[in-house]
């Protein structure tokens, strides 16, 4: 029998493809072409193939549905997500890199600058925390008036809506810069926590020798008018996990080292009763109207 790819079949295929949207042809066929060549190279048995199409019947049937979507989490451990946000999110030197928005952003409330965000038992028992920065545009202008959009996990790794003992709104916030383009607010520092492991996601990582972990971090989303949205991490340097983020969401310059403050200047500068950490993190948004050298437009294809 020849092991030669039977490129027979595929051109078969391929000429089958057609219809009015040249843009889902072109993904469709890249798509079969890019599938039998995986077929080609790994040449899985039959048994091997049917135990592959369950694992997706699973996935879809038993673990996604109004409040679970494991396909996300699957391509978010195979670092599909950030590859397509990659190929999405090119700009200038000196941006903010844009980073994956995972499966728990909600409506967080309008908080004014300075407000602590967190109001659940992780208050008193966390390290409680500063956040600060600015706005900006690639050049170093200031935006004011930039919406910042927060989320965070707790001292457990817990979002609000995974535990009952935080309020709906708890560790979130909507924040609006001032006329310096600045913001700040209090916190407590966020842990590290676990993909969800029940699901076939979980199951595959198991089988590969991987850990679900994901580094400690905030996520923030930022609006401005005449700029792109920005989607990213704030990542907490030193954090065991951040070479091997489950979700491959962490880039360089997204990690910020928190600072031990302790003196009586600094407790009274950030309105805080004791030690706590700072964390100065700015935000470099690209206007909308930036294009590459090559003249691609890379943040949504037209
Ligand atoms: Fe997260």
């Amino acid at each position: 029998m020849s092991t030669a790819p039977d490129t027979r079949l595929l051109k078969q295929v391929l000429a089958t493809v057609d219809g009015d949207d040249p843009r889902l042809k072109q993904v469709v066929s890249a798509l079969v072409t890019h599938l039998h060549a995986f077929v080609n190279d790994v040449r899985p048995t039959e048994q091997e193939w049917l135990a592959g199409l369950d694992f997706l019947i699973e996935t879809g049937q038993r673990w996604c549905g109004p409040h679970r979507n494991e396909f996300i989490l699957l391509s978010d451990m195979l670092g599909l997500t950030t590859a397509v946000d990659d190929v999405n999110h090119r700009g200038p030197d000196g941006m903010t890199p844009s980073s994956v928005e995972g499966p728990f952003h909600s409506p967080a409330p309008p908080r004014e600058l300075g407000d602590w965000i967190s109001s659940g038992p992780e208050r008193d028992r966390a390290t409680p925390t500063v956040v600060h920065g600015r706005v900006l545009d690639c050049d170093g202008t200031p935006l004011p008036g930039a919406v910042i959009d927060l989320w965070q996990a707790n001292d457990t790794g817990l979002y609000d809506s995974q535990d009952d003992s935080q309020d709906q709104g708890n560790l979130r916030a909507l924040l609006t810069t001032d006329a310096e383009g600045s913001y700040w607010f209090r916190t407590i520092r966020p842990s590290s926590y676990p993909v969800p492991t029940d699901g076939t996601a979980g199951r595959l990582l198991k089988a590969i020798g991987r850990h679900p972990m994901r580094p400690a971090h905030l996520h923030v989303k930022v609006t401005a008018p005449g700029y792109r949205t920005l989607t990213t991490h704030v990542f907490l340097a030193e954090d065991p996990y951040l070479d091997s983020d489950a979700a491959f969401a962490v880039k360089p310059e997204l990690i910020c080292v928190p600072r031990r403050r302790e003196s009586p200047g600094d407790q009274e500068r950030w309105r805080m009763d004791g030690p706590f950490e700072e964390i100065e993190f700015d935000l470099r948004l690209v206007p909308l109207d930036w294009t590459a050298d090559d003249g691609e437009q890379t943040e949504e294809r037209q």
